[in-house]
C-alpha cells in the first residue's frame, strides 16, 4: 500500500484521535535506525515515545519474546507464574520497593497506584480521596488519570471529573505546603514533567513533597513512567532528587516495546490491598514478563546506564552549546535521554520536527513550542552530532 492509501483507509475506519498523522510508515529498525517503506533510513531520537529503550538490534530481547511465544503465552493469574514472580523480585531488588504489580500499560498502572492509595486510606478507618498534582502533568487518558493530569485541554469533555484533584504549581513549595492538608490521599508528581515541555522537579520541590507527606500521613507516588527504567541514566529518577516515594509507577522502557505497565510500592502502602482490590487479565502476562525480565536484567547487568548518563550529558552540552549560538532556541532542559529545546514563539516547533523527519530524524514536540529529544539508549555522540547539525542548518 502507499502511504496515501493507507492515509486514507486509516481516515475513513481508524478513530480520528490522532488526527492526520506524519506521511511515514517505519517498517523495520536496526540499531537506532528505523527504515520507512521507502527503504529510507532515520535515526531515532524518539523511541516510540521513550519507549524502544534498548533499540531494534537487540537479539536477546527478541529471543526472550520468541521463546516465550513458541512455549505459552499468556495463562493467567489464577496461577503461578515463574517469569512473573522472576520480574517481581528482579524489579523490587534493584529498586528497593517491596512489591509489584503488573498492568498493561502507564494510564492502567497511574489508574493501579491511584487506587492503592485510596484503599490505603480507606483500610485505615479514614478515608481520603484527594489527591494533589501539579499544573502541566500528564497522567494518561482514563477517566482517573486524564483528572490526575494538571491540563485543563483534557478536561473539557469529561466534566464531572473523578473527584478529587488538586493542582499545584510545579517547583513552587509554598504553594504545596498551603495545598496539603490532613484530607490528602497522596501526591502524584513527574520527576520530569514529559508531556508537560520538560520540566525538570528540583531536589528540594522533591523533598517538600516527602515531608509534607509525612508531616500529614499522606502517600507519595512518583510517576516514572517516562523518567523510569534508565531514561535519566539510573534505573529510576527518584533517588537522585533525594526522597523516596511510597509508591511509583512505570511502563514505557520496561517493556521496550512490548505494553507493560506495573507500580511498585513499599512499607504499610505495600500492605493496603488484599485479595480482590485489584486485578488484570493481561497484567503480568508471560509475553509482557519476559519482555520486561530481560529489559530489567539488561539495565541492572550492563553498564548501559552509564552509557545512559555520559550520552545524555554530552547531548545537553551539545544543544546548550547550540543555543549560545541559535537565537532560535529559548531553552535547552532535562536529564539524561530525555532532552527539550524550547524555541522562540516566531520559530515552530512542529514545523522544525517535520523538516527533521525529511532530513531523516525522528523526533518529538511537547507543548507548545518544546522539541523533545528520547532516544534509545544505544544512541552514540556520532548520531547526536548528526541532530546537531541538521537542526543547525534548520535554525539558522
Ligand atoms: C508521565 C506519564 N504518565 C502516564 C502516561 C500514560 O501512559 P500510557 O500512554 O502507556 O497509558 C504517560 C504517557 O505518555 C506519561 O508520560
Amino acid at each position: 500500500m502507499t502511504i496515501d492509501e493507507i492515509a486514507r483507509l486509516d481516515e475513513k475506519y481508524y478513530c480520528p484521535v490522532f488526527g492526520k498523522r506524519l506521511p511515514v510508515e517505519f517498517v523495520r529498525g536496526e540499531d537506532v535506525y528505523l527504515f520507512d517503506s521507502a527503504g529510507k533510513r532515520y535515526i531515532d531520537f524518539l523511541s516510540g515515545i521513550a519507549t524502544n529503550c534498548l533499540g531494534y538490534s537487540d537479539e536477546g530481547y527478541k529471543q526472550a519474546l520468541c521463546d516465550t511465544i513458541g512455549s505459552l503465552m499468556h495463562t493467567s493469574n489464577y496461577f503461578y507464574s515463574e517469569v512473573q514472580v522472576r520480574l517481581a523480585e528482579k524489579l523490587c531488588t534493584a529498586t528497593g520497593y517491596d512489591n509489584v504489580f503488573l498492568a498493561n500499560s502507564g494510564a492502567e498502572a497511574v489508574e493501579g497506584a491511584l487506587k492503592l492509595a485510596r484503599q490505603y486510606h480507606f483500610a485505615k478507618g479514614m478515608p481520603r480521596i484527594e489527591i494533589i498534582t501539579m499544573q502541566g502533568s500528564f497522567h494518561g487518558r482514563t477517566l482517573a488519570t486524564l483528572a490526575a493530569t494538571g491540563q485543563a485541554k483534557f478536561h473539557e469533555a469529561f466534566r464531572p471529573l473523578i473527584e478529587k484533584f488538586t493542582y499545584v504549581p510545579v517547583n513552587d513549595i509554598a504553594a504545596l505546603t498551603a495545598a496539603v492538608s490532613d484530607s490528602t490521599a497522596a501526591v502524584l508528581v513527574e520527576p520530569i514533567l514529559g508531556e508537560g515541555v520538560i520540566i525538570p522537579v528540583t531536589p528540594e520541590y522533591f523533598q517538600a513533597i516527602r515531608l509534607l507527606c509525612d508531616r500529614h500521613g499522606a502517600l507519595m507516588i512518583a510517576d516514572e513512567i517516562q523518567t523510569g527504567m534508565g531514561r535519566t541514566g539510573a534505573l529510576l529518577a527518584s533517588p537522585a532528587l533525594g526522597a523516596a516515594p511510597d509508591i511509583v509507577v512505570l511502563a514505557k522502557s520496561l517493556g521496550n516495546g512490548f505494553p507493560v505497565g506495573a507500580f511498585l510500592a513499599r512499607g504499610a502502602a505495600a500492605q493496603a490491598f488484599a485479595p480482590g482490590d485489584h486485578g488484570s487479565t493481561f497484567g503480568g502476562n508471560r509475553m509482557a514478563c519476559a519482555a520486561a525480565y530481560y529489559v530489567v536484567c539488561k539495565l541492572t547487568e550492563t553498564d548501559i546506564l552509564s552509557h545512559v548518563a555520559e550520552v545524555g550529558a554530552y547531548f545537553l552540552g551539545r544543544l546548550a552549546s547550540l543555543k549560545a549560538d541559535c537565537p532560535a532556541i529559548a531553552d535547552v532542559r532535562g536529564r539524561g535521554l530525555m532532552l527539550g529545546a524550547e524555541l522562540v514563539p516566531s520559530v515552530s516547533a512542529m514545523e522544525i520536527k517535520k523538516a527533521l523527519l525529511d532530513a531523516g530524524f525522528v523526533t518529538a514536540t511537547a507543548g507548545q513550542n518544546v522539541l523533545r529529544f528520547l532516544p534509545p539508549y544505544v544512541i552514540q555522540t556520532h548520531h547526536i552530532d548528526a541532530l546537531i547539525d541538521a537542526l543547525k542548518d534548520l535554525l539558522k
